[in-house]
């Protein structure tokens, strides 16, 4: 291995070869802290020819590579697992804003920008770059399109496979694929861009991407409603839908269990409505600068609401400091069911029209399985998109009996996905599958579709060097 190490020092400069445990920490926990690998290097190419040289060189030795933008992950997919032979490619130094072109509506850029950087190059051409996720401020394009990341504007722009038109990749043996066309129409076969998104760095390193820009939409009109149920909260979607039509850009729920935990770890949170309520909906439309009418769209869409039953109160955005305050509620929940304790996710998908019926029947179930476990329920309702996350049990003293939750983790997870598997929904709607859920998602899949992967992982990756053991699970009998 030490020729390894020094065939890439010599690739990229011994600095950007990290070795050292104090140097590597960081980069080989994930953002839960509950997935700790270790790691034979962490390397930092500056270039796609410095990834491309990293990548041929551990290919040539039979070392693993392990692609990590901002580690922000929440599915184990950008650590390296526990045998210390994984080397981590780390796109931190490739963070170039290589053109913005705001008349064809494309900005490319190298993979490792960090996505609130996007949205500020597509800002300064009065363009709109509309993907948004609380982790924005860390985690990378690269990263995005590699999880295929959803947030809170797939409601109107989709999710990241729809804002991408072209891409840079160094394949598993380290050769570079440019298709880095910003083309809208190009039918010359089969669509190799949209097979790296979703990919989770099993197929090759993401090095560049061309994105998709949108008009701006400056104008808000932002509002925090108190729901009854989730049942109402789909309600009150269709009433959006009607009324705010193109103008709907957001539509999030949260459980008050959610906002409670918020309410007790954010510093500077309030709630904005007197009373508390059992669910909680952020709507907001967005429009251009001409869209004059939004604050008064909404103002009736509420009236309306509330007259069906659907809303029982609502706080209105007066100002931009009032709206950030509302999506900090929002933004806030995953910080805080971290800073409280133990933490199970569940990124689940359901035909919306299911989900109440689902959500419902569901609680009761999870608390005969694990006495007085605390569902955080929220997420991007209006996608059929919930985080039915769970909190430990409280104790007497009321702390978080992490144990208890851990004690049940298994049995938990299995009750909701195979509640979700029975609905057709999915078990991971946007975070991906990484080491946490690969196997469970192949045991729900068919067995045609689980030979297909592996057959486009084979293709792509014969040796099994590209993040092994994310996403696609070994074949039985196989080593890898
Ligand atoms: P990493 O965590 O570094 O890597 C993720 C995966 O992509 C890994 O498998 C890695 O190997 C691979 N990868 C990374 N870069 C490359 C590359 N250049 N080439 C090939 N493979 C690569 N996700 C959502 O979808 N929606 C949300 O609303 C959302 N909200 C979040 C809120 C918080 C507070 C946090 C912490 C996370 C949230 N996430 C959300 C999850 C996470 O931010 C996304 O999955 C994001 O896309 C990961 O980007 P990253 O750069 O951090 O990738
Ligand atoms: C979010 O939408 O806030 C995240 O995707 C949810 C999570 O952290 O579980
Ligand atoms: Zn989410």
């Amino acid at each position: 291995m030490d020729d390894l190490l020094d065939r890439l020092r010599t690739s990229i400069g011994a600095d950007h070869v990290l070795t050292e445990d104090a140097d590597v920490a960081a980069y080989v926990v994930d953002w839960t802290g509950t997935r700790a690998g270790r790691a034979l290097a962490v390397v930092r190419p500056g270039s796609t020819e410095e990834v491309a040289a990293v990548v041929a060189a551990c290919a040539g030795a039979g070392v693993p590579v392990v692609p990590q933008g901002g580690n922000t992950g929440l599915v184990g997919g950008g650590v390296p697992d526990a045998s210390g032979n994984q080397v981590v490619l780390s796109l931190g130094r490739m963070r170039r804003v290589r053109e913005v072109d705001p008349v064809a509506g494309t900005v490319t850029v190298d993979a490792g920008v960090v996505l609130a950087d996007v949205q500020a190059a597509a800002e300064k051409v009065d363009r709109l770059f509309p993907m948004s996720l609380g982790s924005e401020g860390s985690c990378t394009i690269g990263g995005n399109l590699s999880t295929n990341a959803g947030g809170t504007a797939v409601l109107r722009y989709g999710m990241t496979r729809e804002l991408v038109l072209g891409l840079e990749v160094v394949l598993p043996d380290g050769r570079v694929w440019d298709g880095l066309r910003g083309l809208r129409k190009d039918n010359t076969g089969y669509d190799l861009t949209q097979l790296f998104v979703g990919a989770e760095g099993t197929l090759g390193v993401i090095t560049g991407a061309v994105l998709r820009l949108f008009p701006a939409t400056p104008r808000h009109a932002t509002a925090w409603v108190a729901v009854s149920s989730v049942d109402a909260a789909v309600s009150l979607l269709g009433l959006a839908q009607q009324h705010a039509g193109v103008h709907l850009s957001t539509f999030e729920i949260a459980n008050r269990q959610a906002i409670d935990l918020v309410l007790a770890h954010l510093p500077g949170a309030s709630d904005p409505l007197g009373e508390p309520s059992d669910w909680y909906v952020l709507v907001e439309l967005a429009g251009s600068a001409s869209d004059d009418g939004l604050d008064e769209t909404l103002e009736s869409l509420l009236g309306e609401a509330v007259e069906a039953g659907c809303a029982t109160d609502a706080a209105l955005a007066g100002s931009p400091s009032q709206r950030s305050a509302l999506w900090a509620l929002r933004e806030g929940i995953s910080e805080a069911q971290k800073v409280e304790g133990a933490t199970l996710k569940h990124d689940v998908t359901l035909p919306i029209a299911r989900l109440a019926e689902w959500a419902d029947a569901m609680g009761p179930r999870l608390q005969e399985v694990c006495a007085g476990v605390r569902l955080v329920t929220y997420g991007h309702v209006g996608d059929g998109n919930l985080h039915y996350n769970l909190n430990a049990p409280l104790t007497d003293g009321g702390h978080s009996d992490d144990d208890a939750l851990r004690a049940a983790a298994a049995d938990l997870t299995t009750a909701i996905y195979d509640s979700v598997a029975r609905e057709a929904g999915s078990i991971s709607a946007e975070h991906g599958l990484g080491r946490t859920k690969a196997a469970a998602a192949a045991s729900y899949k068919s067995d045609v579709e689980v030979d297909l992967m592996r057959a486009v992982k084979q293709a792509l990756d014969p040796a099994g060097l590209m993040n092994p053991g994310v996403l696609v699970p070994p074949a039985p009998g196989a080593s890898a």
